[in-house]
């Protein structure tokens, strides 16, 4: 059963990537054009930490080999099929602004 989990103040600017552990999962939150999104910061190519890419619009590019993520859903963006990764996809997750507190769905 999911349930809301506070992770963080709601101290971040726009498009400032944050790295925050809620419940043993590593979370990126960033801010993009004033909406908050949560994304895992586990590359599904090699593990590299997404915390260290760029984000380039809403595509956040891994800073190993530059896949590129959706921070909206988590799919892999503009960088081809691969065969070694069947479903190349980031975990992505619903918040809650309240009160200047953001709460992730887990
Ligand atoms: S580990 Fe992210 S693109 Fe290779």
């Amino acid at each position: 059963m999911s349930s809301w989990v506070f992770a963080m103040e709601d101290d971040l600017e726009e498009e400032k990537i944050k790295l925050v552990k809620v419940a043993g999962k590593q979370i990126l939150f960033i801010r993009k054009e004033g909406k908050v999104y949560a994304i895992g910061n586990s590359c599904p190519h090699m593990v590299c930490p997404l915390k260290s890419g760029i984000l380039n619009g809403y595509v956040l590019k891994c800073g190993c080999h530059n896949w590129g993520f959706d921070i909206r859903t988590g799919e892999n963006v503009g960088t081809g099929e691969y065969i070694d990764v069947p479903d190349p996809k980031v975990d992505t997750y619903d918040i809650e602004l309240a009160e200047g507190k953001i709460s992730v769905l887990l």
